[in-house]
């Protein structure tokens, strides 16, 4: 896949672009938190090449082509041999013009290659002096780089002493695991720092760092190995005329950490289609890894052949990078959710317009919590990195300030339990509900005995709370046992109101199946679900009974559905025998079981009511007969009546019945010639069925 490059029309456009790049590198290079992501990067970069090629006249000594990425800071540390980028490739043609290329240069077909991971992270030159570890270097302007010899001793992987008492540079990446990541962010907001964006950016970061009061460990694999001024010569000589793969080989032997220590060794290959395959290996094994690549790096492995081939000011060309799709974009942060976990804590989840990130839609991504909001200064609206490696749930980074509009929202934070409504324990940074495990249970306790479900009038959610909290419920069976002298126990229950709540859980134990099994809140049976599956099998012993693919029989459950139902409902099997011991009703009034076949072999098929094949929706305000019915329950008499319901009219739906104030719905009803019904007309037509 090619990503389209930047149109570069003109010479202010271009000039325009090479400062973007130029801003876009150093951020990168300095580990902040708002750089474009790779993609967008690398189609400018793309776009300034295309324009150079036409203008080589007027290319700009800052352009990203014409040096390497970085640039040097006074003081820093020259480079031996210069530390060089290199150019990518985006597809196997794109490669194979390379190989060509190759080829033409030095003259004959490259004998081998060696192709490794291209790990996202920094480059960095490590120093051994008589196998002693005594500078660390940054890449910088490729010229000279930043001494970080302070973080020697935090790198694993780069070990202080070589097995040998050579001279020698070993250049390679650091980088952090998603493990290191994760724990230095928790490191450094436990300090009261901003969480780092990316695994990158955390090791740049942390390798620049000098006067932490906390080290956070690093990880480092080796890909080059080279002599230095004080190298001895054999070595120097031997160094110079060894295979790429040889020389990791050594680097291995000497203690440092390699590409083979991991599940996408560098391995050696003779043919483009042997790299190929290697380069879809790698990119499939990527996910599983535990830390960051952005691509493959494919090398000339014989010392001759890259010789030949030489480099030019940017970069080797006897080496290129296989890009993969980025891991990292930006896009907007759409609206925060709060969602409560199994043990109360409440944790926002940010809403995002969909971006595809490595082959996945992502619509979601983590936030730490509250005060990490607030610390980022992240708005709705905002333009955000989000960062995606691997299986990890998504992450979003910092908000990129220049893209702000002023129309960006401030995130509001809940006042209660966004689950069950109790206060917030705000006293740490993970702010938990009050009622902590029992979240749960109070948040299923109250939809069940929802309008919609078993209706319970006078358990309300505090109610709930406080039955909860005295331990007289534990599920929601116990509702059922509960005593008069229990209730007038509790605190603010009256003789009344204790007897009025008894009467409303008898009157709940005579809900329709649909109705119970509604309250039980399984995963994928809403108000509608339940209505269907109760109807298609008319007792919960037949719908314990069925398997997914009896399931799958019911409108609206598909292969994936299926199987979930049938676990769930297995799963909550005690709960279900204990409401039907405590008397609560498990069918459905005026239901048939599907394809009742009889002994004496006579197939019982659903009654017709006079909706059946209909397809109908309510709309407005519902008067005379219907005045006092809910929505849902609406729904149910059309079910009952035969009919389906839904909640849009599109050319499928056969009636509407339009109430008062009915206002689009019944527009477009009329827009498509769909008989319509006012509530009385309709009242009239399934007068059996109104109970
Ligand atoms: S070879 C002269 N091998 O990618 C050859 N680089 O985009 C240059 N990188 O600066 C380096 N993994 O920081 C090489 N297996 C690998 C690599 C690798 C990551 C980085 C390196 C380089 C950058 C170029």
């Amino acid at each position: 896949m090619t990503t389209p490059v930047v149109q570069i029309v003109d010479a202010a456009a271009y000039a325009q672009a090479v400062e973007d790049a130029v801003k876009a590198a150093a951020a990168y290079y300095a580990g902040g938190t708002s750089t474009p992501d790779d993609d967008a990067y690398d189609r400018l970069v793309r776009g300034i090449t295309a324009w150079e090629a036409d203008h080589p006249d007027q290319v700009l000594p800052d352009s990203p082509t014409g040096k390497v990425a970085g640039g040097a800071a006074e003081g820093d540390v020259p480079h031996t041999v210069a530390m060089l980028s290199l150019d990518n490739v985006f597809s196997p043609e794109q490669f194979a013009a390379w190989t060509a290329s190759l080829a033409r240069r030095i003259g004959h077909e490259t004998e081998r290659f060696s192709v490794e991971p291209k790990l996202d992270g920094l480059a960095i030159a490590a120093r051994y002096t008589q196998g002693r570890l005594t500078r660390l270097i940054t890449r910088g302007d490729g010229i000279a780089g930043e001494d970080v010899s302070h973080a020697i001793g935090t790198i694993e992987g780069l070990p202080d002493e070589l097995a040998e008492p050579v001279t020698v540079e070993v250049r390679g990446e650091v980088l952090m695991t998603t493990a290191q990541f994760e724990h230095a962010n928790a490191v450094r907001t436990a300090h009261g720092g901003q969480p780092f964006a990316t695994p990158r950016n955390a090791a740049a970061g942390t390798l620049r760092a000098k006067d932490r009061l906390y080290t956070v460990p690093m990880t480092f694999f080796g890909y080059g190995l080279l002599p230095l001024a004080d190298t001895e010569p054999v070595l120097a000589a031997r160094l110079g005329e060894l295979a790429h793969s040889d020389l990791m080989a050594l680097a291995g032997e000497l203690g440092v950490n390699t590409t083979a220590s991991t599940a996408v060794p560098g391995i050696t290959a003779t043919t483009t289609e042997g790299v190929l395959a290697r380069v879809r290996e790698i990119a499939a094994l990527r996910a599983e890894l535990p830390f960051g690549i952005d691509g493959i790096v494919i090398k000339a492995d014989l010392a001759a052949d890259q010789q030949a081939a030489g480099s030019g000011s940017r970069a080797p060309r006897w080496a290129i990078a296989y890009k993969l799709p980025a891991v990292e974009k930006i896009t907007r942060l759409l609206e925060v959710e709060w969602n409560v976990g199994r043990t109360g804590i409440i944790a926002p989840r940010g809403v995002l317009e969909p971006v595809e990130i490595d082959g996945s839609t992502i619509t979601y991504a983590t936030l730490h919590n509250p005060a990490d909001i607030t610390r980022r200064d992240l708005r709705l609206g905002d333009h955000v990195m989000v960062h995606r490696a691997g299986d990890v749930i998504p992450r979003i980074g910092a908000p990129v300030a220049h893209l702000r509009t002023g129309a960006e929202q401030p995130i509001e934070f809940p006042q209660v339990c966004p689950r069950c409504g109790s206060g917030i324990d705000t006293s740490e940074e993970r702010w938990r509900c009050e009622q902590g495990r029992n979240c749960h249970l109070v948040a299923s306790l109250s939809y069940a005995a929802g309008r919609d479900q078993l209706d319970i009038e006078g358990l309300g959610t505090t109610r709930v709370i406080q039955l909860v909290e005295a331990g007289l419920v534990t599920d929601l069976a116990d509702l059922f046992a509960l005593t008069r002298d229990q209730l007038l126990s509790l605190e603010r229950m009256a003789e009344t109101s204790s007897d009025n709540l008894l009467a409303a859980l008898a009157q709940a134990k005579t809900q329709p199946l649909s109705r119970v099994l509604c309250a039980l809140g399984v995963r994928g049976t809403g108000r509608s679900m339940s209505r269907r599956i109760a109807r298609h099998f008319a007792t919960m012993d037949n719908i314990r009974a069925a398997d997914a693919d009896a399931l799958q029989e019911v409108e609206g459950i598909g292969a994936e559905k299926a199987p979930s139902i049938v676990a769930e409902l297995a799963e909550i099997t005690p709960l279900i025998d204990k409401l039907a011991a405590a008397g609560v009703n498990m069918t459905e009034p005026g239901a048939t079981p599907p394809s009742a076949v009889a002994d004496n072999g006579t197939v019982t098929v659903p009654a017709a009511g006079p909706l059946t094949g209909m397809t109908v929706v309510v709309t407005g305000a519902m008067t005379g007969p219907l005045e006092q019915l809910s929505r849902n329950q609406m729904n149910e008499l059309i079910e009952r009546a035969g009919g389906r319901s839904s909640s849009s009219v599109s050319k499928k739906t056969t009636l509407v019945v339009a109430g008062d104030n009915a206002g689009s719905k019944r527009a477009k009803a009329e827009d498509l010639g769909i008989r319509l019904a006012t509530p009385d007309e309709f009242a009239a037509l399934v007068a059996d069925y109104l109970t």
